[in-house]
């Protein structure tokens, strides 16, 4: 299928990237993390509280199998552990190009510190949590990408050139 994808550790600027490339695009935007919310009538960390990180993550299939099949030319951000699961990768092919955005442990610290709807960034030394992730998440994100995109110092309208320029129409 043709959708683009954008793939990416939290913070990395998903959610607002894929904002901005719908509008230019001229796609609608679909986001995992807001599919799972609204299908479970809950927020993710209610989620992760109540039924455990597990169940979030088997949603997550059950999301990416619902969208095979439905979704088309339409940009698709996804949760940022949702790469992880070998099965969702297989998915995530199927349904179009992906993009990884790609940001250091530093960027991303900068943009999360504040936030308190992420469970797997509460408690002690975030900047330590997001390098050892990232170290073991990294790898992984290129290998499930198409295409790279550096976002560390670059303002979003570079951002969002660089996948325009990837972008097969
Ligand atoms: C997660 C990332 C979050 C959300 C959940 C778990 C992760 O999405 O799916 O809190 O494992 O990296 P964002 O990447 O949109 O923050």
């Amino acid at each position: 299928m043709d959708n683009v994808i954008l793939i990416g550790f939290m913070g990395c600027g998903k959610t607002t990237v894929g904002r901005k490339l719908s509008y230019r695009l001229r796609r609608p935007i679909l986001d995992t993390d807001k599919e799972i919310e609204r299908e479970a009538g809950c927020t993710i960390s209610e989620i992760f509280e109540t039924e455990g990180e597990q169940r979030f993550r088997d949603m997550e299939t059950e999301c990416l199998r619902r969208m095979l099949g439905t979704v088309n030319r339409q940009i698709i951000s996804v949760g940022g552990g949702l790469p992880l699961r070998e099965e969702n990768r297989e998915l995530l092919r199927k349904l179009g190009q992906v993009v990884y955005l790609r940001a250091e442990a530093q960027t991303i610290y900068d943009r999360v510190k504040h936030d308190t709807t992420r469970p797997l960034l509460q408690g002690g030394d975030p900047l330590g949590k997001i390098r050892a992730m990232l170290k073991e998440r990294g790898p992984v994100y290129e290998a499930a990408a198409e295409t790279i995109i550096d976002v560390d110092d670059r303002s979003f309208e570079e951002i969002l050139t660089a996948i325009e320029r990837e972008v097969t129409e």
